[in-house]
C-alpha cells in the first residue's frame, strides 16, 4: 500500500494542497481494522437475463488503498462498482465491505451501505434544494442527525471541496464541476469509510475536469479508501495503488499503475490504452465499439433517494 509521501509528484499539487489544508491527513481514520480488506470481491458473477456481464471477478481493496478500474465501454466497470454496494444484486459470489458481507441475505443492507459513498457521472443533486440542503437531507433522514449538526457537517465538507461560499446556491446556478464537487461533499457528509466513483468527470467540459480531480486527490492524500472507474489515465497514474483493466466482464490485467498503464502485458490492455491515450489512432473496424445501453424499460434501479441521499433519475 502506498503512503501519501510515496505517491508521484502531483501536477495539481497547488490546488490539492489548498484542499489538503482543509482536511487533516488521517489515513488511520479510513480504516477500522487495517488487516480487514475494505472491499473483498470473491468469485463475483453478474448476469442480466442470459448475458453474463461479470465473469468470476476476484478483487481486494485494502483500507487506504486507491484502485482505479479502466476498460472499454460495456466491459462491466459500472456493474462491478454497483455490485459492491448492492445497487446490482450479484448472480453468484460473495462481496464483503469491511466486516459486512453484502451478499449475506441476513445482512442489514442499509446499515452496511452507510459506510460506502458513491459518486456517479451524473451528479444527481436535488434541483429544488440549495447546496446546503442537498448535503443535509440524507444526514437528517438516514443518520437522524439534527439540522444544526447536519449543517455543521455539511459546511465542513463544502469547505473540503472548496465550495463553502456557495451553500445558498441552487444546483442550476453552479457549473458542472461545482455540482460534482457538491455531490462529493454530500457523500462525504455521510462519513463513509470508502468512496466509489463511477467516471465522475466524464460528463464535464474538459476545463472543469481538473477541479474535480483535485478534490479527489485531496481525498487520496487524506487516506480515503477509493475505487474509481475512470478514463483519466494521468489521474490513475498519479494516485492509484493498483490499476485494474477490465474487458468483456473479466479482469484481464491488474497491477501498479506503472505496470498496467506504463507497460501493459496483455494485448487487449495495450490496444485499449493505445486508443485512450491516442484517440485519433482509432481506425474503422476496430473492435471497441460502444456497448448498447439497456432498453429504456430496463433502466438501472431508480430509487428516489438512496442511503446517501443520491437522487436518481
Ligand atoms: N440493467 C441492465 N440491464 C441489462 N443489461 C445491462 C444493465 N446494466 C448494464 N448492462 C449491460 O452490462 C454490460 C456491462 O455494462 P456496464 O455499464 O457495467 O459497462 P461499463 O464498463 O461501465 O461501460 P461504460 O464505460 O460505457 O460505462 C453492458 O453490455 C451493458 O449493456
Ligand atoms: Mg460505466
Amino acid at each position: 500500500m502506498s503512503t501519501p509521501s510515496s505517491r508521484k509528484p502531483d501536477p495539481t499539487a497547488e490546488t490539492a494542497d489548498a484542499l489538503d489544508s482543509a482536511v487533516a491527513p488521517n489515513r488511520a481514520a479510513a480504516s477500522k481494522d487495517p488487516a480487514i480488506p475494505a472491499i473483498s470481491i470473491q468469485g463475483l458473477v453478474k448476469s442480466f437475463g442470459n448475458v453474463e456481464v461479470l465473469k468470476n471477478i476476484d478483487l481486494e481493496v485494502m483500507p487506504g488503498q486507491v484502485v482505479c478500474v479502466i476498460g472499454p465501454s460495456g466491459s462491466g466497470k459500472s456493474t462491478l462498482l454497483r455490485c459492491v454496494n448492492m445497487l446490482e444484486e450479484p448472480t453468484a459470489g460473495k462481496i464483503f465491505v469491511g466486516e459486512h458481507e453484502m451478499t449475506d441475505p441476513d445482512v442489514n443492507i442499509d446499515q452496511a451501505r452507510r459506510s460506502i459513498g458513491m459518486v456517479f457521472q451524473q451528479f444527481n443533486l436535488f434541483p429544488h434544494l440549495s447546496v446546503l440542503q442537498n448535503l443535509t437531507v440524507a444526514q437528517m433522514k438516514v443518520l437522524k442527525r439534527s439540522k444544526s449538526s447536519a449543517e455543521q457537517t455539511a459546511r465542513k465538507n463544502l469547505e473540503r471541496v472548496g465550495l463553502a461560499h456557495r451553500e445558498t446556491a441552487f444546483p442550476a446556478q453552479l457549473s458542472g464541476g461545482q455540482q460534482q464537487r457538491v455531490a462529493i461533499a454530500r457523500s462525504l457528509s455521510m462519513d463513509p469509510d470508502l468512496m466509489l466513483f463511477d467516471e465522475p468527470t466524464s460528463a464535464l467540459d474538459p476545463e472543469l475536469v481538473g477541479e474535480v480531480l483535485a478534490v479527489m486527490k485531496g481525498l487520496v492524500r487524506e487516506g480515503m479508501t477509493m475505487m474509481v472507474v475512470t478514463h483519466e489515465m494521468a489521474f490513475a497514474r498519479d494516485v492509484a495503488d493498483r490499476v485494474v483493466f477490465m474487458d468483456g466482464g473479466y479482469i484481464v490485467e491488474e497491477g501498479s499503475a506503472e505496470r498496467v498503464i506504463g507497460d501493459p502485458q496483455h494485448e487487449r490492455t495495450q490496444a485499449f490504452l493505445a486508443r485512450v491515450l491516442n484517440p485519433t489512432s482509432v481506425e474503422e473496424g476496430d473492435e471497441f465499439v460502444a456497448a448498447p445501453k439497456p432498453p429504456a424499460g430496463q433502466a438501472l434501479p431508480n430509487p428516489a433517494l438512496d442511503t446517501h441521499g443520491n437522487a436518481f433519475g
